[in-house]
């Protein structure tokens, strides 16, 4: 097909980002909107007032996932999706997943402007939870939707603060059977998903567009390490049982096991530590750290899991304290759709936009909608490749050139 002339109002899509920041639980410009709390329930109604006022059919299912559909004239058909997340890691930035909701939107508005209609209805989605900052698994919306979690897995799911996901998504309105989560087949005949790419190199290489082909392994490990606690004053060193201490090893033996594991891919970050009972004067007698684990090769990353796992252990008894070891996810890396990869490429083409092939280090949702249905990403750069931080910056020119890409590739796919 042509290229559509499709105008893209980068200037409304700029205050409609701006207006979801503020949606926010920490100082701007950073953005902390964790799953289900009072600002993330308050976003969720302004993007489900956006979804409506463009015309658009909207539902929810059990959890939260919200769909916002554009009927095509063949409805029996399967749709073609695009979306992404707005829940936001505490001190994040307002373009991670933000961009490829709001935007989609955009793409659809302005492909309608264009005249364009659908043979499959396109379908905008809000996938619940995509970072793991609340139940400790990232990408639980999509998880749910594809089938590798079920509403047993969801009913296990509980935070720091014990409060179980399916009481915290009743509390947020989510009725419904979690079982009805589960897309049925072929509900998606592709699905394409706008994301800032999250590291340097599209900006560092001058290229406007990223074309993703696979998105990288990810695992988490929760390691539990018991000591015991005392008196900071009372207990002399070497009767020590220090949970922080042994943690402290178990941190840096990560951080080796990434270093040593001979791939140049492999990362691993000890984000989350929280200290019991956490007062100056008390030995730490719980520790409870949270481990992410990537490569692009599922391989290098099991190695790197095993590396640490046998570490920690060996620590935890040379100072006398015990440790155990939870995998919290692992999966498997995801290859893209090579008809949805070259939808995007021949998207460029038309737009005269130069674009690049790239593997995501990132996880997304597309992880998991890859393993049901067609898959692509589109990336854009971000402003020295910082994300997950409040410095987190797309040019409006760049978000421009991907909704533009996006929509063209949206009315390729649903032709
Ligand atoms: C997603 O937010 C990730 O951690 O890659
Ligand atoms: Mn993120
Ligand atoms: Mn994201």
């Amino acid at each position: 097909m042509s290229a559509m002339q499709v105008t893209v109002d980068a200037e409304r899509l700029g205050q409609e980002l701006a207006h979801l920041a503020t949606y926010s639980d920490c100082k701007p410009p950073g953005v902390t909107r964790v799953l289900f709390t009072e600002c993330d329930r308050r976003a969720r109604g302004y993007l489900r007032r956006l979804c409506s006022d463009a015309g658009l059919k909207v539902r929810e299912d059990a959890i939260g996932n919200l769909f916002a559909r554009w009927p095509g004239t063949h409805p029996e058909l399967g749709a073609v999706g695009s979306g992404s997340h707005i829940d936001a890691i505490p001190h994040a930035g307002r373009y991670d997943g933000t961009v490829g909701v709001l935007g989609a939107l955009e793409a659809m508005r302005a492909l309608r402007s264009a005249g364009f209609q659908p043979r499959r209805s396109i379908e905008l989605l809000m996938f619940t939870s995509e970072e793991p900052t609340r139940f400790g698994v990232g990408c639980v919306g999509s998880r749910s939707l594809c089938g590798s979690l079920s509403a047993d897995d969801l009913c296990r799911l509980r935070d720091a603060d014990d409060h179980w996901f399916d009481h915290v998504r009743r509390e947020a309105g989510c009725h419904g059977e979690l079982s009805s989560v589960r897309l049925p087949d072929g509900y998606y005949s592709a699905f394409v998903e706008l994301h800032i790419e999250q590291g340097p190199r599209l900006e560092a290489a001058g290229v406007p567009i990223g074309v993703v082909t696979a998105i990288a392994a990810p695992a988490a490990l929760r390691v539990v390490i018991d000591g015991r606690g005392g008196h900071a004053g009372g207990v002399l060193m070497p009767d020590r049982r220090d949970a922080l201490c042994t943690a402290a090893e178990a941190i840096l033996a990560v951080e080796a096991a990434a270093r040593g594991s001979g791939s140049p891919d492999t990362v691993a970050t000890t984000g989350g530590c929280r200290v019991y009972p956490n007062a100056v004067n008390s030995i730490p007698s719980r520790v409870v750290l949270e481990i992410d684990i990537r490569d692009v090769n599922r391989e290098s990353r099991d190695r790197a899991v095993a590396a640490i796992r046998s570490a920690v252990a060996a620590i935890a008894q040379r100072r006398n304290c015990t440790a155990v070891v939870e995998i919290l996810h692992s999966d498997p890396p995801a290859a893209m759709a090579p008809a949805v990869v070259a939808a995007i490429e021949s998207a460029c083409r038309m737009l005269q936009l130069n674009c690049q092939r790239m593997v995501s280090r990132a996880y997304h949702d597309s992880l998991f909608m890859a393993q049901r249905f067609p898959t692509g990403m589109i990336f854009i750069p971000c402003r020295r490749g910082v994300s997950h931080h409040p410095d987190e910056f797309a040019e409006p020119e760049a978000i421009r050139r991907g909704v533009e890409v996006l929509a063209q590739t949206l009315a390729e796919l649903a032709t």
